[in-house]
C-alpha cells in the first residue's frame, strides 16, 4: 500500500499516471505477465491523496486481485468507507490497451460518483479520459425494498 501526497491545485493527470505505472512495478504476474497500476486521487476530506494497487496474481487464477480491487481495498483501509474517488489512472508495463475489467468498474462505482474521471491506455499509445458514467453504463446498484 503507498500513499502519494499530491496536492489537489497541482493536481494533473500525469502524476496520476506515474503513480500507476510506479506501482505496477509491485505487480505479482508471473502467469500473464501482465503487470497492472492503478492510482485512485481521492475527494476531500482526503484530497490529494493517492491511494494505489497492483494486480496479485495466484496459481489457482480465479485468485487474481486486479489492481484497480487493490487500489480500493488500501483506500479503504488506510481512509474508511467514506472515502470518494475523484480520479482514477490504470497504467500497465506492456504498452498494452488496458481498460478496466467490467468487475472494477463496479468495483470503482461502489466508491465514486458517475463524474469521477478516469484515465487508461487505448490502442496506439493512446490515453483514453472518460467519466464512469461513460465507462459502465446501467451499472447494477443496490437499494433494499
Ligand atoms: N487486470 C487488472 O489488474 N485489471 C483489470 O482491469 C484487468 C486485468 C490484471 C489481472 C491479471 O493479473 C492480468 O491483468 C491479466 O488479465
Amino acid at each position: 500500500m503507498s500513499q502519494y501526497p499530491v496536492s489537489p491545485r497541482d493536481f494533473e493527470f500525469p502524476s496520476l499516471q506515474q503513480a500507476a505505472r510506479d506501482v505496477a512495478e509491485h505487480a505479482h504476474a508471473p502467469y500473464s505477465r501482465f503487470r497492472v497500476g492503478a492510482a485512485l486521487l481521492l475527494e476531500a476530506p482526503e484530497a490529494g491523496f493517492v491511494a494505489t494497487g497492483c494486480n496479485v496474481e495466484n496459481a489457482s487464477f480465479r485468485l487474481t486481485t486486479c489492481a484497480e480491487q487493490a487500489a480500493v481495498a488500501s483506500a479503504v483501509a488506510r481512509f474508511g468507507p467514506a472515502m470518494r474517488i475523484r480520479a482514477v489512472a490504470i497504467a500497465n508495463l506492456n504498452g498494452a490497451a488496458c481498460s478496466p475489467c467490467g468487475a472494477c468498474r463496479q468495483t470503482l462505482l461502489e466508491f465514486s460518483s458517475p463524474e469521477t474521471r478516469i484515465a487508461f491506455p487505448g490502442a496506439n499509445g493512446t490515453i483514453i479520459f472518460i467519466s464512469l458514467a461513460e465507462l459502465l453504463p446501467f451499472a447494477f446498484s443496490f437499494s433494499q425494498a
